[in-house]
């Protein structure tokens, strides 16, 4: 039986979620195994950092995820501020054995940094970075950042020294979740992945003792207090692709630092999918683009975005390239992208270069959404996934999903050229992320006003099955919350690895997540479609 709840807010989603998922784990209002509002208080003032309940601002604050219809709710909100404070965490949840859930921004796409009656740990407040330029293991020198940065902060601190490092786009979300996950960029054609650029890592375990780990040894500091050195490296083979929230909770990253180009050329080029004269040309644009992308030379990088929008002028949706070049206006690599430039200028809507000085000149345009809902899909597409049978589905898609409300987008992310010098089993990302040309991440998006379209996760089941298909795996960081080999497709031949080390480091599945390495013993097989239906509290 599952224990009734004694907050308000947790309500009959609180009971049948947690009926699904965790029903081993002690949660509020079960004042058999419960902590009492006094132990609790004796926890908070132990705390270098804050604990928050659902009474307080803060709580409310914190509380919201950025895929607004995954917000969820945790009996109280930890706010850390270094790993003595993790480690706290970890020992008091486990010793009233109480669900945990991770969260340092808030932005994964399947609500993985939430759970209803959990103690949330939060990290987005440990934001110190150090640079050091006299690094033994880097040339260009390398920066370790607690895990609670958000990437525009670091490439401020990273360019004040001339240097660049791989991060995401988006200057809101955390290096936590995004590099345990791999990590992809517009530089990655450039330099690899951020797990390829990751040379240690300090982490919290499931029977909390604290951990340097890097590619030739793991530091284990032990709860009473003595240190021991062993030259296990699994665990941060594990870190570098196998997903946040299953291993431990990292509260430091060491990240390459590289040169910076002498400049920085950006690209960037829009056309409708149909024109105002109701010609459709989207087939034969994509159908470009992607002929464009498959010889591209390794200083290019970027996004090819489109979108099933009514859009100015009588035109409908948009396919966009936004393209980012590493190194001179004048070198031959830049007049490369000339040859799309120049495709078909009358149906352009625009198409321009521009001289940056740096990847940060380039970077701070970038422009977040603070909350966003949509259905997520994605497919790692290698080159012989771009035929025409892609193409057609894609437009088709673009063309026939918008209606008041929902519509079809995708964002591809450029990959290739340094990536795949990495082998299939160094990191423990998917194989296919090797010998891949994009991460193609699709959404069918709609009205915030439309929380109950409760038909949109079968229709994104379906048709992120069907995009699947055109590539090898998918990025477990931008993929569905319905994939049914989710295993397989996130990690190919490297999860019997990653299951193995799990089971060593955290064989109770302390940590545990939705898709997550191990989760199959504790979220049972994905597939339900109703959980959308058992949110009411967001209505
Ligand atoms: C607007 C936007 C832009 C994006 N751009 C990119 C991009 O350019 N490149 C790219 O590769 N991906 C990108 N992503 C995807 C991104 O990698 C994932 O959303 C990722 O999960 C974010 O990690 P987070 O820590 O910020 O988020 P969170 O939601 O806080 O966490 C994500 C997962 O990691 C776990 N986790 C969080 N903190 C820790 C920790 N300290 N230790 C262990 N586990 C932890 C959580 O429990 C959860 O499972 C983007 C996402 C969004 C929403
Ligand atoms: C860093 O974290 C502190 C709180 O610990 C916060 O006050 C500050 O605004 C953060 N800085 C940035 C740039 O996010
Ligand atoms: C501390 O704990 C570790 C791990 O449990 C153990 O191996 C070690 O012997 C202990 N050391 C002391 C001094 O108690
Ligand atoms: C960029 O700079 C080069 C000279 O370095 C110049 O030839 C070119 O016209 C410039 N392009 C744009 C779009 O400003
Ligand atoms: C969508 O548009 C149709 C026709 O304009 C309308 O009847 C329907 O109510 C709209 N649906 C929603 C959810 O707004």
């Amino acid at each position: 039986m599952c224990p009734g709840s004694a907050l308000r807010v947790l309500t009959l989603a609180v009971l049948v979620s947690a009926c699904f998922s965790v029903s081993n784990r002690c949660l509020p209002g079960d004042s058999s195994c419960f902590p009492t509002n006094i132990e609790l208080i004796k926890f908070l003032e132990n705390l270098e950092g804050n604990l928050y309940f659902p009474h307080q601002p803060e709580y409310d604050k914190l509380v919201v995820q950025r895929e607004t219809i995954y917000t969820k709710f945790p009996f109280a909100i930890a706010e850390v501020k270094n790993a003595a404070d993790v480690q706290k965490c970890v020992l008091f949840a486990r010793k009233y054995n109480l669900l945990v859930s991770v969260k340092t921004s808030g932005h994964d796409f399947l609500g993985r940094s939430t759970a209803h009656g959990s103690l949330m740990i939060y990290l987005g407040s440990m934001n110190a970075t150090k640079v050091s330029m006299s690094s033994t293991r880097n040339p260009a020198g390398e920066i370790k950042c607690e895990s609670g940065n958000t990437w525009l902060k670091v490439y401020e601190e990273v360019n004040k020294y001339n240097r660049v490092i791989i991060g995401g786009s988006a200057h809101t979300v955390s290096m936590a979740g995004y590099t345990l996950g791999g990590g992809h960029s517009p530089m990655s054609r450039m330099f690899g992945m951020a797990v390829d650029n990751l040379l240690e890592l300090e982490l919290v375990t499931a029977n909390g003792e604290i951990i340097l780990a890097n590619d030739h040894m793991t530091q284990t500091t032990h709860l009473n207090g003595s240190v021991s050195t062993s030259d296990n490296t699994e665990i941060f083979w594990a870190s570098k692709g196998g997903g946040g929230g299953t291993f431990g909770i990292a509260t430091k990253f060491t990240y390459k630092l590289h040169y910076t180009a002498p400049q920085v050329v950006q690209f960037v080029c829009g056309y409708p999918l149909i024109r105002a004269n109701g010609q459709h040309i989207g087939f034969t644009v994509l159908q470009k683009v992607f002929s464009v992308i498959k010889n591209m030379p390794k200083e290019w990088g970027g996004y090819v975005l489109a979108s099933g929008v009514p859009a100015d002028s009588g035109k409908w949706g948009n396919v966009i390239v936004s393209f980012n070049h590493y190194g001179s206006y004048a070198s031959t690599t830049r007049a490369y992208m000339d040859q799309l430039a120049n495709f078909h200028k009358e149906w352009q809507n625009f198409c321009f270069y521009v001289n940056r000085t740096t990847f940060l000149d380039y970077e701070v345009t970038a422009k977040d959404p603070l909350y966003y809902a949509g259905y997520i899909m994605n497919t790692l597409l290698q080159s012989e996934s771009f035929d025409d049978s892609l193409v057609r589905f894609l437009v088709n898609e673009l063309e026939t999903e918008h209606t008041n409300v929902s519509a079809f987008s995708f964002t591809g992310t450029l990959l290739g050229g340094e990536m795949m010098k990495v082998g299939a089993h160094d990191t423990s990302v998917h194989p296919g992320f090797r010998t891949a040309l994009m991460s193609l991440s699709a959404s069918i998006g709609w009205d915030t006003g439309m929380l109950d379209y409760d038909g949109l996760p079968q229709r994104g089941a379906v048709v992120g099955e069907q995009l699947s298909a055109f590539g090898d795996g998918q990025y477990p960081n931008e993929a569905g919350m319905d994939v049914v080999h989710w295993q397989q497709e996130f990690w190919g031949s490297n999860y019997k690895r990653l299951l193995d080390i799990k089971h060593k480091w955290d064989p109770d599945n302390f940590f545990t997540c939705r898709e997550c390495v191990g989760s199959e013993t504790t979220h049972g097989h994905s597939g339900h479609h109703s959980h959308i239906a058992l949110d009411p509290v967001l209505g």
